[in-house]
């Protein structure tokens, strides 16, 4: 069709894409994560060509229908030769604000310790938050910034980033203004949570009800009244969080405007994915083990589940049954857990991967899991997650590849040639 926004416009377009081996994620305006079925029906478009004006998704449409180009002022054409292009990554869980890597502990899993084993002695979210309380707020966000930078050159154009190893009302607030600093900073779309909630400190150990308190009487009200976070996590887990202290703490946030994004069923099944979606959460994340009731829990609300496979392959723990997730039509997430214990990688391409190999997704339900799904997962869908028209124009030029398949296949590899940000190329 020549008769198009496209053509019209065409004056005032900055840039023009033509000869796209394969344009993914081209969905109509307002769409809803893709549930179940539909996440392997992800729609794309064959030897395609897309325009870009102010940023923005202006049009797009086949090769076959390539309009006339009348005016070619101010426009850049640029020739894909057959590459394609995806939608940038929206990574909805991640913990990059850290001070120190944890390699030490890999090497005591190596030689045979558990995750839970390290933590039991002191070790794992204690020796961050030990750290995290030594270092400055401006290197906290230098370091920090430099990870943003990794992540876009792997894809990623919206993260979402969590607090929690602070433990303390001075510390977990530091962590939260560094991520403030680096959403005003980075073109990375960002997106904030207070998990004051992550583990027990160790000076409230033999009192952990203290704790609690603390978190509801003070740091809960103080990161409400600073506007500090979008949401409020918790570790429900065995030895963490018990599912009482999960509900009373998302009430808390709840006053001030916190929506809940909990941390449930890494380890043990509790009953904590019930508390999400009575809690309205908008996702429950991990849920390594699941049982029939979790499922029915997520087909009765809005909760969207989240699986972190970066975190199975690296602790050494089961994958989340995906397959049982989407044949129950639930809207699947991908998301790394980007965090120095238990999945030091924020590479959304390798979460693709092993999607694939270990979860027995397919490609097209993998792509869609890390981008619609994951916008929705961090409520960024109104910006980015899809191709469409009006949203910003957040895509990956890949290199050249035959099908998508061709991207989790080549594992490990470099298969980004570039990526744009809001129209403006970034990598
Ligand atoms: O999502 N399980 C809780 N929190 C993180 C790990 C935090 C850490 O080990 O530092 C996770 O796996
Ligand atoms: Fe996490």
């Amino acid at each position: 069709m020549v008769e198009s926004k496209f053509i019209r416009n065409i004056a005032a377009m900055k840039i023009l894409i033509k000869n796209i081996g394969q344009l993914w994620g081209v969905l109509p305006p307002d769409h809803g994560p893709l549930r179940g079925k539909e996440m392997s029906e992800l729609p794309y478009l064959d030897q395609a060509w897309l325009a870009i004006e102010d940023g923005l998704i202006a049009d797009y449409g086949a090769m076959a229908d390539w309009p006339g180009i009348s005016d070619w002022r101010d426009l850049e054409v640029l020739d894909a030769e057959g590459r394609f292009v995806l939608p940038t990554w929206c990574d909805s869980h991640t913990h990059l604000v850290y001070a120190a890597s944890r390699a030490g502990e890999f090497e005591d899993r190596i030689r045979g310790l558990t995750y839970q084993e390290i933590a039991a002695k002191g070790g794992g979210i204690l020796n961050s938050a030990a750290k995290l309380a030594q270092m400055s707020e401006d290197q906290l966000f230098e370091d920090a910034l430099r990870r943003m930078d990794d992540l876009l050159s792997f894809g990623t154009g919206a993260v979402e980033i969590k607090s929690g190893y602070g433990l303390d009302t001075a510390n977990e607030l530091k962590m939260l203004r560094v991520i403030r600093r680096l959403r005003d900073a980075h073109p990375i779309l960002v997106k904030s949570t207070f998990l004051g909630a992550h583990a027990y400190p160790a000076a409230y150990k033999s009192n952990p009800a203290g704790y609690i308190d603390l978190l509801i009487n003070e740091m809960i009200p103080e990161v409400g009244r600073q506007q500090l976070a979008d949401y409020i996590d918790v570790f429900c887990e065995e030895n963490y969080f018990s599912c009482d202290d999960t509900a009373r703490i998302l009430e808390a946030g709840a006053a001030y405007g916190l929506i809940p994004k909990i941390h449930v069923n890494q380890f043990t099944i509790s009953g904590g994915v019930r508390v999400g979606v009575d809690h309205g959460a908008l996702t429950v994340d991990h849920l390594e083990v699941l049982d029939a009731a979790d499922i029915a829990a997520l087909q009765s609300g809005t909760t969207m589940p989240v699986a972190l496979p970066g975190c199975s392959f690296f602790i050494g723990i089961p994958y989340t049954p995906a397959r049982q997730l989407m044949d129950a039509g639930l809207p699947l997430v991908l998301a790394t857990d980007y965090n120095p214990g238990s999945c030091p990688s924020g590479n959304m391409n390798f979460v693709m991967a092993l999607a694939c190999t270990q979860m027995k997704m397919t490609p097209a339900e993998a792509l869609a899991a890390g981008t619609i799904n994951g916008a929705h997962a961090m409520q960024v869908e109104q910006w980015t997650g899809s191709m469409t028209v009006g949203k910003r124009a957040d895509f990956i030029i890949t290199k050249p590849v035959q099908t998508l398949a061709e991207i989790p296949y080549y594992f490990g590899h470099e298969n980004i040639d570039s990526v744009y940000l809001n129209g403006e190329k970034k990598i």
